[in-house]
């Protein structure tokens, strides 16, 4: 895909790291870009640093999502690209000792589980919606409607 101003992109996780390092790379070349995030003071700022939109979504929320596309779409257009940088990790043990009581202690589900909510669902959450609006795009040359990571 050839990048410039006629390709919109949408970077979840894009306030901050990789995805903020992806939305700067991206409009550099000319792409117009769309954020999401939780965090909204860092997303805006360089939703406006790249003369792009932000939208605070929450990839773990179905209707934070579609709202999230529906803003950025009616913004810059439908995304040919979507990049998917919303993720988190925790640091816990499978089973250790507690250290006071010397018990053993199990991985706590609930953190695993949402980290999977976050990383995994939300991620595919984005992917899904993202591939339905580049159905309604015409193929570019080389037969590809868009691009997703
Ligand atoms: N940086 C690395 O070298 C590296 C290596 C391997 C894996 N990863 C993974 O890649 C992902 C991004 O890494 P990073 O270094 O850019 O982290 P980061 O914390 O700088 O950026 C992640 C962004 O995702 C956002 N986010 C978190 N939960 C969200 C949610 N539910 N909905 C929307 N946005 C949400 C955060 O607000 C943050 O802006 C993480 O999952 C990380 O574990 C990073």
């Amino acid at each position: 895909m050839k990048l410039d101003s006629s390709i919109s992109a949408i970077i979840t996780g894009g306030a901050s790291g990789l995805g903020a390092a992806t939305a700067r790379a991206l409009a550099k070349e000319g792409v117009k870009i769309g954020i999401f995030d939780l965090q909204e003071d860092k997303g805006e700022a360089l939703a406006k640093e790249l003369g792009g939109v932000f939208a605070k979504v929450n990839v773990t929320d179905e209707a934070s999502v579609d709202a999230g596309f529906e803003k950025v779409r009616a913004a810059i257009g439908q995304e040919r690209i979507l990049v998917n940088c919303a993720g988190t990790g925790n640091a816990i043990k499978t089973a250790s000792r507690n250290k006071e009581t010397g018990k053993p202690e199990s991985f706590p589900l609930d953190k695993f589980n949402l980290i999977i909510q976050i990383n995994l669902v939300g991620t595919f959450r984005c992917i899904a919606k993202s591939a339905a609006g580049m159905l309604t795009l015409d193929p570019l040359e080389g037969g590809d409607r868009g691009a997703i990571v």
